[in-house]
């Protein structure tokens, strides 16, 4: 994975938790649950080094569950200089197995081959990693090994009817391991749990703040960018907005803010927020019209990740020509988010590759700017904490999210105006509708999108064959996992029958029941 900051961290990052990914599907629940506690919180490769861990100079390792089985062959090894840890540790179900593996213990097959779900934890007596846990209480199994002997100088704490060794610990090294997984809702005291470890086990003090964090991101900016200017890519949405207003603190009217219209944008997009961005932060944004040439650049591709690719490199040698004339912009900021980062560079487990997100897979190798990413350690609810610190309204901070490709990747298979036209159109309806009926602020993210299909259908007397529009909403924390709303069917069924009679070319809605994991949000 990617270097988070990609130097040595102080202040607000210093005596956090770093958790080593050995690619479970939760890994970035875990950060979530620490950075909750206002404890900074950063994920890092099994093969992370030992100079990268004491660049960071955490309080504590967590080492995180995974897929493998400590007997296989290609099964992610613990780090060599973890094994005489400095930190406390907590190793997490193949965390745990691991610990016990390297340090003398015994893993073994289940007899029933998985366990997975519910299950009951038991445990009778003082141990630092279950205070102010219940003798009894639900945790979240989810395993095909466990420990058979645990290592010398640890001793049991906790188990399950088919667990003898749920928790074990070493208090003399501080080092513990749990079976199940805390960092999952079902797992009732599991927050608990993780507290026990990031408080008492490891000491960390809760100093990760949004207010700490913009004032040292203000000065990283400050210090990055020296005397030059920094070119800022605005897209209306919250990322790029929160980006311009901490870029416009540190360096003022060395920014030079840019609204590009790629003609993938929705109705409307982006022109209020460009208005209030002027109005209220003071930065000047200019406008450029790159609609035709995104689209000459499109033009017969429908493999989403050359989509991505292509929109990626356009927009970049937009931006290179929207500064041409003027003197040392060197540098341009960009709204990459953590999930961003973690999505878009493979790990080589299962938190491989899924899609390139534009503003990180997608850049060209011979870009003339340098980077400045200052959301790059946040999560989305984190970004929006911080707009609010930043004085950024509300109405603006709680928009859905919008992808850097735009509707490249909702109008499916081939791009074209009218197509781009009828998905404008369907989902502005959608999202009028939700307005209207309150639900746009209940639900994460809601969209329409074109399929490359057509249906027959009947209006009036007459057969029609025509376009089918998808429409999509999810509710999310934070983008990583997702689940589909339940909308009110009335409210469906008005957003449906409105598509097919206002937009031309539409014979067919299908509400889209899908979660993530196993679909993405986004459809491409
Ligand atoms: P997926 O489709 O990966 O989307 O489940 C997760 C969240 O990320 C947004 N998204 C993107 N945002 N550039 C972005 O800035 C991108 O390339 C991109 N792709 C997806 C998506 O809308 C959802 O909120």
């Amino acid at each position: 994975m990617a270097d988070i900051a990609g130097k040595a961290h102080s202040g607000v990052h210093e005596g956090g938790i770093a958790v080593i990914d050995f690619g479970s599907q939760v890994t970035q629940l875990i950060a979530r649950r620490i950075r909750e506690m206002h404890v900074y919180c950063e994920i890092l490769p099994p093969w992370t080094t030992r100079e990268r861990v004491e660049a960071l100079a955490p309080k504590g390792i967590v080492l995180s569950g995974g897929p493998a089985s400590v007997y296989g062959k290609e099964a992610p090894k613990l780090p060599s200089f973890l094994k005489d840890s400095p930190w406390p540790m907590l190793g997490i179900c193949y965390g745990m197995q691991l610990l016990s593996h390297d340090l003398g213990g015994k893993v073994a097959r289940l007899a029933g081959s998985r366990e997975y779900g519910p299950a009951t934890l038991h445990h009778s007596g003082p141990s630092l990693i279950l205070r102010k846990v219940p003798a009894n209480s639900q945790v979240w199994m989810s395993h095909g090994d466990s420990v058979d002997r645990i290592p010398s100088g640890f001793r049991t704490v906790g188990r399950t009817t088919t667990c003898k060794h749920a928790v074990m610990e070493n208090p003399k090294s501080r080092v513990y391991g749990l079976q199940f997984h805390p960092e999952v809702v079902h797992t009732t005291h599991g927050t608990q749990i993780l507290k026990n470890f990031v408080f008492d086990a490891c000491g960390c003090k809760p100093n990760w703040t949004m207010k700490a964090f913009a004032k040292e991101a203000v000065a990283r900016i400050k210090a990055q960018a020296g005397g030059g200017r920094i070119l800022v890519a605005l897209s209306g949405g919250v990322d790029s907005s929160v980006t311009a207003a901490l870029v416009s603190r540190a360096v003022g009217k060395r920014l030079i803010g840019v609204f590009v219209d790629n003609g993938l944008l929705r109705q409307g997009e982006g022109v209020e927020v460009i208005k209030f961005l002027k109005k209220q932060v003071g930065v000047n944004v200019r406008m450029f019209d790159a609609r035709a040439r995104f689209l000459r650049r499109l033009k017969g591709v429908t493999d989403p990740e050359k989509k991505r690719k292509h929109i990626g490199a356009e927009f970049i040698r937009v931006f290179e020509d929207a500064v041409r004339h003027l003197p040392k912009v060197e540098y341009l900021a960009q709204g990459t988010l953590y999930p961003d980062v973690i999505e878009s560079v493979s790990t080589k487990g299962p938190s491989a590759v899924i899609k390139s997100h534009h503003n990180v897979g997608g850049l060209p190798k011979d870009m003339k700017f340098k980077l400045v990413e200052p959301l790059r350690e946040l999560f989305k609810d984190e970004v929006r904490a911080l707009g609010l610190e930043l004085g950024l309204p509300r109405n603006l901070l709680w928009r859905h999210p919008f992808p850097g490709p735009g509707l490249a990747v909702r109008v499916l298979g081939e791009i074209n105006e009218p197509r781009l036209k009828v998905l404008r159109e369907a989902d502005a309806i959608f999202i009028e509708e939700l307005r209207k009926s309150g639900w746009y602020d209940k639900v994460w993210q809601a969209f329409a999108v074109l399929l490359p299909v057509r249906t027959v259908g009947v209006m009036g007397d007459e057969r029609t064959y025509a376009n089918v529009v998808a429409i999509r909403s999810v509710d999310s924390r934070d983008g990583m996992t997702a689940d589909w709303s339940k909308l009110p069917p009335e409210l469906l069924a008005k957003v449906s029958s409105r598509i097919i009679n206002e937009v031309r070319g539409v014979n067919r809605v299908a509400y889209d029941i899908s979660s993530k994991p196993p679909s993405t949000i986004e459809w491409e």
